[in-house]
C-alpha cells in the first residue's frame, strides 16, 4: 500500500543523492551548534544579526511572554484580534514605509495566503524561476496561469509580459535571493514596472534587518508588496506582510491560510516592536555582517571556487548533488557546518553549499571555512 510507495520513493532519492536526514542538534550557543557532543561552527543560520541567540531579545521575549500569556488561543478572525498585535503591525508599516501591515504564522503561510487569495483562474502570474517553493506552492493553489522567466532576466521577463498583455498580470521576485544570495536587478525591474504597470510581490524574507538604511531592505521602490520573515535576521519566528490597507482587508476575508489559523501571541507582537528597535539601532551589525561576508566572498574567490552572492548569502557551486553531499560531510568532520542545497531547492546538477554568514563570524571563522573547504574539496575530487 501506501508504505511500499514511500519505500520506492526514499529509495530513489537516496540513489540521486537529494535524501534528506537533517542532523540532531542538541543545543545553540551563537555561532556554533552542538551535534550531540562535537561542537560545529556554523554557516548554514539565517541568524545574519546574531538576534536569534542574543540574550537582550531572548530577556525582552521572555518578559514578554510572562506578561501577556503564552497563547492567543484563536484565529484573528474569532477572538484573536489583539490590539497589541494591531499595534505592532501599525508600527511595521510605518517603519518600513507602507500603508499597513498583516503578521502570519510563518513566511511560508503568508506567500500561500497572498497568493490564494488573490490570483484566480484567468489571472497571470509572472515569476523569478529562482523563487522561494512557498512562492511555487502558492502559485499551484491559486488557480491562475503562472510562468516562470530566467532568473533575474529582465530581457526574458519584458518577453513573458508581452506574451500576456491582454489579462492582469501580477510579478513575483525576491530582492535578496534564498539560495544564489544575488540582488534582484533593482533597476532593471523599476524600469519594467513603470513601463508595464503590474502588481508586484517582492519577498524580502533574507534582506529586511539586514540590508538597506535601517534595515529595511532593498524593494521598496518596486514593491507594492513586500513579504518579510521575523525567523531570519529579526530573531524570532512568524512573518509580516507590508501592503496597503485595502489589499489588508481583502486577505482578512479570503485568505484561507490566514482566517483558519490561530494567531500569533501577543507576546510575540510586543517583541516585534521590541526588534524594531534594535534593527533600528543596528547599524554596527550590519557593518559586521557585510564586512565579514566581504572577506568570505572574495577568499573563496581567490581559492579559485565558483562563488554567487552579492552579500550575506554565499553560494558556492559544486554541480554533482552527491558530491555536494561529500563535501558538506567531510567539514561537518572537521567542525564545519553548512548546507548542501540540492534539486528542488536549486535545479538538478546544480548542488551548492549555501554559505550564510552571520554578524558573530570573525575573520578567523572565514579563514578557518576557506582553507578546510580547500583541503575538503581536493579530497573529494
Ligand atoms: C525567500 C523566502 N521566503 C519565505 C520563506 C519562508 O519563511 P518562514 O521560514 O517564515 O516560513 C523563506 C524561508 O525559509 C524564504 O527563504
Amino acid at each position: 500500500m501506501f508504505e511500499e510507495r514511500f519505500k520506492v520513493r526514499l529509495a530513489s532519492q537516496k540513489r540521486a543523492g537529494l535524501y534528506r536526514n537533517p542532523p540532531e542538534i542538541t543545543k545553540r550557543q551563537g555561532k556554533y551548534i552542538f551535534l550531540g557532543n562535537q561542537k560545529v561552527l556554523n554557516f548554514a543560520s539565517n541568524d545574519y544579526l546574531g538576534l536569534g541567540t542574543s540574550s537582550v531579545l531572548q530577556n525582552k521575549v521572555a518578559k514578554n511572554f510572562k506578561t501577556y500569556g503564552t497563547s492567543s488561543s484563536s484565529s484573528r478572525l474569532v477572538s484573536g484580534n489583539f490590539s497589541a498585535i494591531c499595534r505592532a503591525e501599525g508600527e511595521y508599516a510605518k517603519y518600513f514605509g507602507y500603508e499597513d501591515a498583516l503578521f502570519f504564522p510563518s513566511g511560508y503561510q503568508a506567500n500561500i495566503g497572498i497568493l490564494t487569495a488573490f490570483f484566480d483562474k484567468g489571472d497571470t502570474i509572472i515569476f523569478d524561476k529562482h523563487i522561494h517553493a512557498s512562492s511555487v506552492k502558492g502559485m499551484a493553489l491559486s488557480g491562475a496561469r503562472f510562468m516562470g522567466y530566467n532568473h533575474n532576466s529582465m530581457k526574458h521577463l519584458i518577453k513573458r509580459l508581452d506574451a500576456h498583455r491582454e489579462t492582469e498580470t501580477a510579478v513575483i521576485t525576491e530582492s535578496l535571493f534564498s539560495m544564489d544570495g544575488d540582488f534582484l536587478d533593482m533597476e532593471g525591474f523599476l524600469k519594467v514596472k513603470r513601463q508595464y504597470g503590474f502588481l508586484s510581490i517582492v519577498d524580502e524574507a533574507h534582506a529586511l534587518g539586514a540590508l538597506g538604511e535601517g534595515g529595511r531592505g532593498l524593494g521598496r521602490s518596486v514593491a507594492d508588496i513586500t513579504v518579510g520573515t521575523f525567523g531570519k535576521a529579526l530573531g524570532l519566528f512568524g512573518a509580516f506582510v507590508l501592503l496597503p490597507n485595502k489589499f489588508k482587508e481583502y486577505l482578512f476575508n479570503f485568505s484561507s491560510p490566514l482566517i483558519y489559523t490561530t494567531t500569533l501571541p501577543e507576546a510575540h507582537a510586543v517583541s516585534a516592536v521590541d526588534i524594531l528597535e534594535i534593527i533600528y539601532k543596528g547599524d554596527g551589525l550590519r557593518a559586521q555582517l557585510r564586512d565579514v561576508s566581504l572577506l568570505m566572498r572574495d577568499g573563496l574567490k581567490r581559492a579559485g571556487l565558483s562563488v554567487n552572492g552579492d552579500a550575506h548569502i554565499i553560494s558556492v557551486e559544486i554541480g554533482n548533488e552527491s558530491r555536494a553531499v561529500a563535501v558538506a560531510g567531510r567539514l561537518l568532520d572537521k567542525g564545519i557546518f553548512v548546507l548542501p542545497a540540492r534539486f528542488p531547492t536549486v535545479p538538478v546538477n546544480k548542488a551548492i553549499l549555501r554559505v550564510s554568514m552571520t554578524a558573530l563570524h570573525t575573520e578567523e571563522d572565514v579563514a578557518l571555512f576557506i582553507d578546510t573547504l580547500k583541503e575538503v574539496i581536493s579530497a573529494v575530487e
